[in-house]
């Protein structure tokens, strides 16, 4: 098995540490762009989505291109297919490409993990299913890095859909490794007991108000629709008792930030006065997602 970057969970926090301080070699100065490097010149990388996204994807190539490897995008949609074929499908069709790393993106949790036991390529992890969204935490660490100077000891609300969401497991995996203390919040239905417990100091609670007090971070999350059957609950309805409000940021600690790692609904999940204000750290995120996925392609390729 070649290494690449399938979870945080099996990450250990040195190698956090090691990817994040390169993360933030690739950072650019305030007012200029990303700078250019050759570190992976001659080198091509598939990234395979089989899922819709538009940050994921897009980071993925600028950074491959700022490294100087060659990458070409392949999308698509795997519904119609079952999960077994469209895997033994996607292996053969990949080892006859010989790519030199993969970045993959799919709706059946394990799917990398299953490709990176039977192809010798290193696999990156760009989201499986419900499972884990590694870069995503990775980013959104340097994002609290640079607006709140350190990982440490944090209080983190995580509110939303906690039930259907990679990007929460992985932020908690994460979190828990620096000692952070996770609130997570949503209706009874999108909040699985079994999530308290897949790290220490966990708490769960469907009150809005009771996760945000005196939190240094709050992630907001998007009901993914796409993931479940149940009759969705209105958007009006949603937003009254888990929409972040301007309301709600008195309640945290004097500097939170509000994260999302989008897409956004304004009006659902969100309102606009917060997405937009300068406790706001949804743009910072996006940008720093080119830098981590830089150091993380660096190391996998290396
Ligand atoms: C997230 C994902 O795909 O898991 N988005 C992202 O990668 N920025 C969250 C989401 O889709 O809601």
């Amino acid at each position: 098995m070649a290494a690449g970057l399938l979870d945080i969970e099996s990450l250990r926090r040195e190698e956090i540490e090691t990817i994040l301080a390169r993360s933030k070699e690739f950072q650019p100065e305030p007012g200029h762009t990303f700078k250019r490097f050759d570190t992976l010149r001659g080198r091509t990388i598939v990234n395979l989505f089989f899922e819709a996204s538009t940050r994921t994807r897009t980071s993925f190539e600028i950074a491959a291109k700022r490294l100087g490897a060659d990458i070409l995008s392949i999308t698509g949609s795997s519904s119609s297919v079952s999960k077994g074929e469209s895997l033994v499908d996607t292996l053969n069709t990949l080892g006859a490409m010989r790519p030199d790393a993969i970045v993959m993106r799919h709706s059946a949790s394990g799917a990398p993990h299953f490709l990176s036991r039977h192809l010798p390529i290193p696999i990156v992890n760009a989201g499986d299913g419900t499972h884990e969204h590694p870069t995503q935490a990775l980013l959104d660490a340097l994002t609290i890095i640079d607006r709140r100077g350190s990982l440490e000891e944090l209080r983190v609300a995580i509110i939303g859909d906690i039930a259907h969401s990679r990007v929460a497991r992985s932020n908690i995996f994460l979190l828990s490794k620096f000692g952070g203390r996770v609130v997570l919040c949503g209706p009874a239905s999108l909040l699985p007991r079994e999530m308290g417990r897949i790290a220490p100091g966990i708490e769960l609670t469907c009150d809005m108000e009771e996760a945000i007090r005196d939190v240094d971070v709050i992630m907001m999350l998007r009901v993914q629709f796409e993931r479940q059957e149940e009759a969705p609950i209105g958007a009006n309805e949603y937003f009254r008792f888990f929409g972040l409000r301007p309301e709600h940021i008195a309640l945290a600690r004097p500097d939170v930030i509000v994260m999302h790692p989008g897409p956004i609904n304004r009006g659902r999940e969100i309102s606009s006065e917060v997405a937009d204000s300068q406790r706001s750290a949804i743009l910072n995120q996006v940008e720093n997602g080119i830098a981590v996925r830089m150091a993380v392609l660096e190391r996998v390729l290396a």
